[in-house]
């Protein structure tokens, strides 16, 4: 399903990308997408793909049947190029899960689909955004500070294989 059909909230989304961002961002004319549960095995296995530990097929259904969450994704010629999983629980947004992929990367994707959920954030009245993410993951660090974000905490042993989480929050200005 386009975004531009789904409740108003797509055209506009990427509006602030405009004024700033990555330097390759545009290079990968990609499509944004809101994912159903019809995009499974697509998501799956982008996340396979991504990461150590990745989500279960469980996982994933969960949140597709789950009323609070939104699945955005960016696809080019029906592929799956990433993903993006939040809750949108005004006044807060979380966001749980974020994937491009590896032959993708440095090209805006990500920046891409994060502006995409502050807008439709903030147009549902969020104020602040929250994640965690792994203090040895350089990247998303990199790129949730370049955003904005700012630490807010860390979580002792958050993640399965023992590691601790730093939390970090964006707070959403009109
Ligand atoms: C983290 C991740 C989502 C970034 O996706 P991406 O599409 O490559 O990121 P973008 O191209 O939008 O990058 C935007 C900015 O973030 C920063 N950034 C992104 N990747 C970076 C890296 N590897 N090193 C340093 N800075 C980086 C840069 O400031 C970049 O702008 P620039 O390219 O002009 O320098 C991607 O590397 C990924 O999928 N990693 C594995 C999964 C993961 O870690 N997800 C996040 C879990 S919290």
């Amino acid at each position: 399903m386009s975004l531009a059909g789904d409740s108003g909230w797509g055209g506009r989304a990427e509006a602030a990308e405009d004024r700033f961002g990555p330097r390759n961002a545009g290079q990968v004319k990609a499509r944004l997408l809101r994912l159903t549960e019809a995009d499974l095995p697509e998501v799956l296995a982008l996340e396979r793909l991504v990461y150590s530990q990745p989500w279960t097929e469980g996982n994933f259904q969960g949140e597709f049947r789950r009323q609070i969450t939104l699945a955005l994704g960016l696809k080019r010629g029906g592929r799956l190029l990433a993903h993006c999983f939040f809750w949108l629980l005004p006044p807060e947004i979380h966001l749980l899960n974020l994937a491009v992929r590896p032959e993708c990367r440095r090209l805006g994707l990500a920046w891409r689909l994060v502006t995409a959920m502050e807008s439709i954030g903030r147009r549902a009245g969020a104020r602040n955004i929250f994640l965690e993410v792994r203090p040895s993951n350089r990247a998303a660090l990199s790129l949730y500070r370049s955003r904005g974000f700012q630490v807010a905490g860390r979580r002792p042993g958050y993640y399965g294989d023992g590691e601790d989480a730093v939390l970090m929050t964006l707070e959403l200005i009109e």
